[in-house]
């Protein structure tokens, strides 16, 4: 699918001593590099990444008060709640499986996934965005999301390409960039994510991905409007609607194909 909103945020540093830094990776990652200067009276949007001592933090200056910010996994308190709609998706049938995060983001889902036991291999194919969540990962502090992060195998690549060299897990996970009528709600992390891009899942390659014939169960994540069966030509055995979106849950039968 061709991406025509994608934005590329911004590299800049926090303090002069990071220049040099910021202008690696920036060129690293193929982002454009920005003086502090610049960035403030530019016209363009304002997303930024800020390279400071060598840590990542990301800010989006158009917010009013808006500060640099890294993960905190903690303020995310879904993956620690046991009646999040996304552990209803899972059941005792599952145990024991291994889950494919096709769009690994930030590795909030994977982390939740990972925390109700299952290992889960993610996938990021934004290097910049793999580098921060990467770091973000290892970060982490707290003993349970300690143990459930070690649960993470965290690759950067197309999902897509890539996948077919894991045959042994058979629940795939699918959240890719949709837009939600009332985004006033989300987190500013999860708004950073929303105002990079949208529709930048290459559906006909999920669909190869099916024909592969190892994955039994699809884990959907969509706005409540989306038209799940046109986009992967399958019925959901189960819905889970939640306030702002959904999860469609495909069993696949991998005979019938
Ligand atoms: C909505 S975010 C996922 C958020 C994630 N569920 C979380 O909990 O943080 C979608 C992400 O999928 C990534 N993505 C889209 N297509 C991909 C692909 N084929 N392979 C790997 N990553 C992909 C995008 O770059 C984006 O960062």
């Amino acid at each position: 699918m061709i991406n025509s909103t994608e934005r590329k945020p911004y590299v800049s540093y926090l303090s002069k001593k990071d220049e040099r830094f910021a202008q690696k990776f920036a060129k690293q990652h193929g982002l454009k590099f920005i003086t502090p200067r610049n960035l403030r009276i530019s016209d363009a949007h304002k997303l930024v990444i800020w390279i400071s001592e060598g840590k990542i933090s990301f800010q989006d200056l158009s917010l009013k008060n808006s500060k640099p910010f890294k993960l905190n996994y903690l303020n995310f308190k879904k993956i620690n709640s046991e009646s999040s709609l996304l552990k209803k998706c899972f059941s005792k049938k599952d145990i024991g499986k291994k889950v494919i995060d096709l769009t690994g983001g930030y590795c909030i889902d994977a982390l939740e996934i990972s925390s109700m036991g299952f290992s889960v291999t993610a996938f990021e194919k934004k290097t910049w965005l793999y580098e921060f969540t990467k770091q973000c990962l290892g970060d982490i502090s707290h003993t349970d999301l300690k143990d459930s992060s070690q649960r993470i195998n965290f690759i950067c690549g197309d999902s897509l390409k890539l996948a077919n060299k894991f045959r042994d897990h058979e629940i795939a996970y699918l959240d890719h960039m949709f837009e939600i009528k009332n985004d006033a709600r989300a987190k500013k992390e999860i708004q950073f994510l929303r105002n990079l891009d949208l529709n930048d899942f290459d559906f006909l390659a999920i669909i190869k991905l099916i024909e592969k014939k190892f994955i039994k169960k699809i884990i959907y994540k969509s706005a409540l409007h989306t038209d799940t069966k046109s986009l992967i030509n399958l019925n959901p055995s189960r819905v889970i609607k939640g306030k702002a979106f959904k999860y469609s849950i495909f069993h696949i039968d991998q005979e019938a194909l």
